[in-house]
């Protein structure tokens, strides 16, 4: 079925839309910088694993990284490659699976890598083990995304390193960014190196983590190629690894809902839609954030406006809170119209859930001729079979 792509109208059910021509923007970015600035960059599946989609990821990079055994093995069977792997907590159940997927294992902990490096090992001889450190230096306002806030559980600080690393410990992995710019980068580089660069003569590569939005429009992404040439200059011998995951998905497409009812209630009117904030946009209510929405205005985040064309957004769960608002559109909102939501793509498509057992979005690829493939539809048994 041929889409058109800025009304969606041939679309009547919910539905995330990857838009391949904007991913393929995001991904020759992205190999340029890797290309340019002689760093490895890798996908985060915590943001995005549409695992369809790897082979035209493999057209531009060659490896992922994993936070659970799970994505360990979608990088090993799907993506086609061993996985760069970091979790807080390797478990005895676990730990060989995940050795046997991985590349590159990071422990954080010292208490852990005592735990299973030798392990770890004996299933995959190839693996590099690092260790996961703190900074201490992070720009991230918003606390639950800051890895950094006093008392944090990520990462050994500075003052806990023994001078000299356990002999097969080949990196250090470092994430502190969060939908940040070069100049933050550049910032927290000068305390990265404060800190840590007298252990850097016994490492073969760094991590510098996510959180780099190379693919936003006002990024600088000359300033971080200079930044990582820099780096290069002062430490040649250590490879440099990248692991951003919302650069990637960044705008690269919407989730296209439906309007099934308006109801008003102390002259506040809300359009119940087919999607819910809780269920298919949870970051809007965790982080929490207003969506951008085609076609209207944020009116006010309180959701107390009253204009003429003036709507919350309300969902087709029963959460009370499962709402948000309001939002100026042009005319009154019609049964059946499209809402179009921007940027739903990154971590949205992975953190979704079947509360209420509301229908699930489809998730479909438009092809860069705008032919839409329906990728995955969700059934009574994709709910069902979560449970028992
Ligand atoms: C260790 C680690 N690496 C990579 C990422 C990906 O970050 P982003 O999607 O912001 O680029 C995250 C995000 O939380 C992370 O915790």
């Amino acid at each position: 079925m041929k889409i058109n792509p800025l009304t969606y109208a041939e679309v009547s059910r919910p539905m995330y839309v990857l838009e391949e021509a904007r991913l393929r923007e995001n991904l020759n970015l992205i190999a340029h910088v890797a290309k340019e600035a002689d760093v490895e960059i890798i996908l985060a599946f915590k943001a995005y694993a549409l695992w369809r989609t790897f082979p035209i990821f493999r057209e531009y990079i060659k490896a992922t990284t994993a936070s659970s055994l799970f994505e360990a093995r979608l990088g090993f069977e799907e993506f086609g490659a061993p996985t760069h792997t970091f979790s807080p907590g390797y478990t005895d159940y676990e730990i060989d699976d995940i050795a046997h997927c991985s590349s590159h294992l990071v422990f954080n902990s010292l208490t852990q890598y005592e735990r299973y490096h030798v392990r770890a090992k004996i299933e995959n001889e190839k693996l590099s083990f690092g260790l996961r450190v703190n900074p201490e230096y992070s720009e991230v306002e918003t606390l639950i995304y800051n890895p950094c806030a006093a008392g944090t559980r990520f990462g050994i600080s500075a003052n806990k390193l023994p001078d000299t690393l356990p002999k097969d410990v080949e990196g250090f992995h470092i994430h502190c960014h969060c939908e940040s710019g070069s100049d933050v980068f550049e910032r927290t580089l000068v305390h990265i190196e404060e800190k840590f660069a007298k252990w850097f003569p016994q490492l073969k590569w760094i991590n510098f983590g996510g959180g780099h939005l190379m693919t936003r429009k006002d990024y600088d992404v000359q300033r971080l190629i200079r930044i990582l040439q820099g780096f290069h200059k002062r430490y040649p011998w250590l490879k440099i690894i990248l692991e951003p995951g919302s650069a990637f998905a960044w705008q690269t497409g919407p989730l296209v809902a439906q309007v099934v009812d308006i109801v008003k209630d102390h002259d506040i009117k809300t359009a119940i839609l087919n999607v819910s904030f809780t269920c298919h946009m949870p970051d809007c209510l965790e982080m929490p954030y207003h969506p951008a929405i085609r076609n209207a205005k944020l009116s006010d985040e309180d959701g107390s406006a009253k204009g003429e064309y003036t709507y919350r957004l309300g969902a087709n769960s029963c959460l009370s809170g499962d709402w948000m608002g309001s939002w100026d559109f042009d005319h009154a909102l019609q049964i059946g119209e499209n809402i179009i939501f921007e940027d739903m793509l990154h971590y949205t498509t992975v953190k979704t859930n079947m509360f209420n057992g509301i229908s699930h979005p489809a998730i479909a690829l438009l092809h860069t001729d705008n032919e839409l493939e329906i990728l995955r539809e969700y059934t009574y048994e994709d709910y069902r079979e979560r449970m028992d």
